[in-house]
């Protein structure tokens, strides 16, 4: 990665539109802006609904990462017993998309664990940028 920037949100359901500010500012003009808005706002509400960022004094960090071809939405989590997958949505009207929207818009996803926590990622293309 040529640069990263990081911030930290206290792990509320209002912080995720702040989430998505930080994003847009950073990528304004030099990313594929709307996809990672979509994405760190799908990970970030993940991180409060299913994780221990949601508890009281919870936090999550929101990291991104500009490299020469692509750039990376990283959301750190402190974890808690639910592991991140990709639902089977079949005849089920809603929930369990969030993961599936990013697999499918992102060039490739993942999670890392970590020793207090998760991240969950995903690296959008910045060509034709
Ligand atoms: N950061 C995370 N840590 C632990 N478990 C997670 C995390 N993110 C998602 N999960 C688990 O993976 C499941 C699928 O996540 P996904 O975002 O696709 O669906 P959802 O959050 O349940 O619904 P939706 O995003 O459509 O509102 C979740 O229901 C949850 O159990
Ligand atoms: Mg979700």
């Amino acid at each position: 990665m040529r640069a990263k920037w990081c911030r930290a949100f206290p792990g509320l359901a209002e912080q995720v539109p702040q989430a998505r500010h930080f994003v847009a500012a950073l990528l304004a003009e030099q990313g594929p802006v709307d996809d990672a808005v979509l994405i760190v706002s799908e990970l970030a509400t993940n991180a409060v609904r299913h994780t221990l960022s949601g508890s009281a004094g919870g936090w999550f960090l929101v990291v991104v990462g500009f490299g020469d071809d692509l750039v990376r939405i990283e959301v750190v989590d402190q974890g808690g017993d639910r592991v991140p997958h990709l639902c089977d949505v079949t005849g089920q009207e809603e929930g369990g998309r969030g993961l599936l929207l990013i697999a499918a818009c992102a060039k490739d996803w993942g999670v890392k664990n970590w020793p207090d926590g998760r991240s969950v990622w995903a690296d959008l293309a910045r060509e034709g940028m």
